[in-house]
């Protein structure tokens, strides 16, 4: 139990990183909070223009969950490994160096699957630029690639997946409830439009 909350503890301080923040602030974007939808992901600093910054967040932010799930699986096991996600994703979510007021978690959330079972990772992101491609929103495909990644966890077989897969989706839905409101209103902003 103690090498548990051990991993938990490091989960969460790794995904607590907020990159978008970082990389912005870095590349002299200003403060990410004050653009666009004000979230700290990487769709939002595509919106600065910078799309060398909005990539970097993307790997970093998805880097930060590979990193959490791999590195307590080769230390501690699967269930480190697991318990190590489910932080990083929270730590993204409600990290406290921002008064606990974090990301969506998408681009972590890929990269947590991807670590825990590779071919529902890139199931999901499959998914993330199918819809994204066809419908220019980064929040749909997110709620879409989210949604059936406990489906392709089951249909790949990877039956440790499905659980933490769908925790995380259901998380990532209420994380996205103004993305949400503003796609079923029409005033949701396309990838790339303003
Ligand atoms: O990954 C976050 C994305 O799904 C929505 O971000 O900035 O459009 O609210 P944003």
């Amino acid at each position: 139990t103690t090498i548990l909350l051990l991993w938990a503890a490091i989960g969460y301080l790794l995904g607590s990183v907020p990159f978008g923040v970082l990389v912005s602030r870095a590349f002299g974007l200003g403060d990410l909070r004050k653009v666009g939808s004000g979230n700290i992901g990487a769709t939002n600093v595509l919106r600065t223009g910078n799309r060398k910054a909005a990539f970097l967040t993307l790997l970093l932010d998805g880097g930060k969950g590979v990193v959490a799930v791999l590195l307590a699986r080769w230390l501690a096991g699967e269930d480190a490994a697991q318990l190590a996600g489910l932080m990083a994703f929270l730590g993204h979510c409600f990290p406290v160096w921002l008064g606990f007021k974090g990301g969506k978690g998408v681009a972590t959330f890929l990269g947590i699957v991807l670590a825990l079972a590779w071919p529902v990772g890139i199931a999901a992101c499959a998914t993330w630029l199918v819809i994204a491609a066809a419908f220019r929103y980064s929040s749909l495909a997110a709620l879409v690639a989210a949604g059936l990644s406990p489906v392709w966890a089951l249909l790949l077989g990877h039956g440790s997946a499905v659980l933490l897969s769908l925790a995380l989706a259901v998380i990532v839905y209420v994380r996205h409830n103004a993305n949400i409101a503003r796609l079923r209103s029409g005033e949701e902003p396309k990838i790339g439009g303003r």
